[in-house]
Formats: C-alpha cells, structure tokens, sequence
C-alpha cells in the first residue's frame, strides 16, 4: 500500500525530474513493438507492493517506451503541452474524485464547469449565450453534434471537406449516417459549390484542418448550410485556441453563425489530455438529443446536469485543470506562448521557402508548417525515417495529392528558437547524406 505524504512527495519528485530532463530522453519512443509486453508480467501480483516499486518499474520498464509528447522537439501531428498547473489539477481531479452524473453529485464540478468553458468563449471572442461544457476529446464532441443535428433536421447525411478529420467520418459511421466528402480548392480550403445539401443534416466546417491546418471559409458554409436548413459544425480543435490572439481571428470569421463548436485546450492551450470543449448556439434541442433521466436519478433539485449534453453520464470534474491553467498563465500568459508558437513556425517556414532544395506543400498557418525536400516521396520517407531515429526530434508526415509531406507542429511550451533550429539542422544534414 501506499504511504500518501511520502509516496506522493516522491512522485511529485519524478514528475518533476522528468520534466527537468525530457529534453535529453529520445523523443520517439526507441523499442520495437511487443518489447515492452516481453517485459511486463503477465499476470497480476497477489500481494500488494510499495508504491516504490511502481515508481521503480515507471523509470526502468516503462521509460523506454514513452514517447515524449512532453519534449520541446516533438513536432508530429498537433504538439502539445501538459503544463503544471494543468497537471496539479489533474491530481486534485483524481483526490476529489468527483462523479459528476447530476448537479447534487458535484455542484462545484458543474459549476465549475460552465463558468470556465464561459471564460473560454470570452477569451477567444466567441457569440454570448452559447452553451458550452467539456468533452473528453474532439471525436467526441463532433459525435455529439452529429448527434444533435441529426436529431434538429431529422436527416442522415453528413457533409465535410477532403481534408475534415477522420473523427466526421467515424462519427457518421458510428452513428449510420451517410457521409459526403467536398473537394477542396487549391488553397485546400472546402469548397462552397458544386454540391447539394437539400437532405444534409450537417456540414462540418473545419478551421486548422489536421494535415495543413487549412481554413474552410466558415461564413459561406455557414449561410449554405442554414439555406438548406442543415446544421453547422465547426472543428477549431486544434487552431481555435490562437483566437486568443486578435490576430488570429481572421480565422474565425463566420465562427459566430455555427450551431456547434469544438475546441480542444488539450492541443493547444496547455491542458493535460483530456479536454474538448463543445458549444452550442442551440442549448435546446442539443439538450433534447441527449437527455434522458433513469428514476434512480431523479431529485427534485436536479434541474441542471451536464451529462444530459453528451453521451457519458459520469463526468470527470476536468474543468479544474482548465481553471488552474487560466488562472495561472492569464489570457495574456497564453497569448505569448501562441504567439511564440506562430513565430516560430514562420521562422522554419521561412527557411523552407529560401531553400532551393525544399519546398512548402501548404501555405503555412498557424503553428504548422508543412514541407518537403525536392525529390522523390522514398526520399523523403526515408529521411523522416532517418530523423526521428536519431532520438532527437519527432515529426510526422501527410500525403497531398498523393505526394509525401512532412508536417512540423509546434506547440510544446518549452520549445524554443534554438530546438526550431536544431530541427532544421538535423533535416539538412540528413538530406544530404
Ligand atoms: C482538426 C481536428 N479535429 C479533431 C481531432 C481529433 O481530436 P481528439 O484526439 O481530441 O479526438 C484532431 C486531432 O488531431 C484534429 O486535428
């Protein structure tokens, strides 16, 4: 068993230790796959063990097999950053325990709750009077706009760009709705034309697209999708965040007339996973999609639960993180980090640009910069290959048009111009092997 004072202090210890030390651990985890399983007894021990010989097995067996999302030179997919505050919160979540089902099962966990997703909206300049709550991840938050707009429009089909995450299509399949994909134009921006949507139930816009962080222009989907009496959904789950920034909101432009939104402060804005924040402009019939009370939950001062707002009835009380990230940086703490971020993805993309011997594959946006050697795709397959062995950066790739891209995200908090550099260094001087 554990002792929770010394034990704690010690884990505390290790966290922080490792934080001290995760620019010098490879980045992309270093075994092959089943190591770690070959390592790990198969069947569970009988007698209890000191929390110490878990910590033991953290650094010994487990350490090997991480890779370091927490490392100032991981680049790949969405970078992101589990702050401090943000993970003293998750430990305080974890000590409370909170079990959210109904307003009386924790009141400060729903109240919380909707004042800090409020914060958020202001923050990033959002309508007032959208409902928001948080969800575990975007795939769910599009689920259940999905869900909400099938039940608005009573149809089945659902509407998305090419380049709309994989979550819209899982999301449809999921549910047995039919899924439409749109062309995209060359600035790989969804297109407005061209396609009907008379039976659509929704039309998925997407600011910050996964592979090129593209820009889908929200307001002509927007005003199309309500002619048609469709629902608008908006996946900002990873760009969203930079409308802290007043110079980023040329993104959210027709933002105002969605019916939902999600935004992930678990990408971007320095919450540990998980944290996906949903809003509605139509807290009424969203609510009636999903709300449904079972007698052994019915209490005469439940006028108000979360849970009837998504699929899960219990909920993790994950606004505390939030509060203690917004608190502790400030809106203009997680203004200089974004931009920071943005700065840097310029700085790289501007390297690539006065290259003769690479080229941008998208026009870089926010913090993404996506990019390849001039060459073959083996070529550059290979070098990402070479790269991320070398322990010292991790990033990944997205195909356009068939041809092979590599994609540099940034969004690690501790990442600095000099890990930008080194990133540019350690390509080049691969590429020329
Ligand atoms: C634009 C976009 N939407 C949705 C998702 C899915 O996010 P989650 O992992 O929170 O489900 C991602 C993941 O990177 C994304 O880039």
């Amino acid at each position: 068993m554990t002792d929770f004072r010394d034990d704690g202090a010690a884990a505390l210890d290790w966290a922080a230790r490792y934080l001290e030390r995760v620019p010098e651990l490879p980045v992309l985890a270093q075994v092959r796959p089943g190591e770690l399983s070959a390592r790990l007894p198969a069947a569970p021990p009988e007698q209890g063990e000191p929390f110490a010989a878990v910590l033991r097995d953290l650094d010994e067996v487990l350490l090997p097999a991480l890779t370091n999302w927490q490392h100032p030179r991981f680049f790949a997919y969405f970078a992101v950053t589990a702050s401090t505050p943000g993970i003293l919160g998750e430990l305080l979540a974890a000590t409370l325990n909170q079990v959210a089902i109904l307003w009386r099962a924790s009141p400060a966990s729903t109240e919380l709750e909707l004042r800090v997703v409020d914060w958020v909206r202001q923050l990033l300049g959002l309508p007032d009077g959208w409902h928001g709550h948080i969800e575990d991840t975007a795939s769910t938050s599009t689920l259940a706009a999905l869900v909400a707009a099938r039940y608005a429009t009573g149809r089945n089909v659902v509407v998305c760009s090419e380049h709309a995450h994989s979550s819209v299509a899982k999301g449809a399949r999921m549910l047995g709705m039919e899924l439409r994909t749109v062309p995209a134009d060359a600035e790989l921006r969804m297109r407005t034309d061209g396609y009907d949507l008379d039976d659509a139930a929704c039309v998925v816009a997407t600011v910050g697209t996964t592979s090129f962080a593209s820009v889908d222009p929200v307001r002509a989907l927007a005003e199309r999708a309500h002619a048609a009496g469709a629902w608008l959904h908006v996946d900002a789950a990873y760009a969203g965040t930079s409308w802290i920034c007043e110079e980023e909101r040329w993104s959210a432009d027709g933002v105002e007339l969605a019916d939902s939104l999600v935004v992930n402060p678990h990408k971007w804005l320095l919450v540990p996973m998980d944290c996906s924040l949903v809003w509605t402009a139509r807290p009424e019939e969203w609510r009636e999609a999903f709300t449904l009370t079972p007698e052994y939950l019915r209490t005469a001062d439940d006028a108000y639960s979360l849970a009837d707002y998504g699929p899960a009835l219990g909920r993790r009380f994950r606004s505390l993180k939030l509060w203690a990230v917004l608190r502790c940086y400030g809106a203009e703490g997680l203004r200089a980090i974004v931009r920071e971020h943005v700065r840097l993805a310029e700085l790289f993309a501007g390297w690539v640009a006065q290259s003769e011997d690479w080229e941008l594959v998208a026009p870089q946006r926010f913090s993404l910069v996506v990019f390849r050697r001039r060459g073959t795709d083996e070529e550059n397959e290979r070098l990402l290959e070479r790269v991320n062995a070398t322990g010292e950066i991790f990033l990944s790739h997205t195909r356009l048009g068939g041809r092979y891209a590599l994609r540099l995200a940034i969004g690690n908090e501790r990442t600095t111009e000099d890990d930008v550099r080194r990133a540019w260094e350690l390509l080049e001087q691969e590429a020329r092997r």
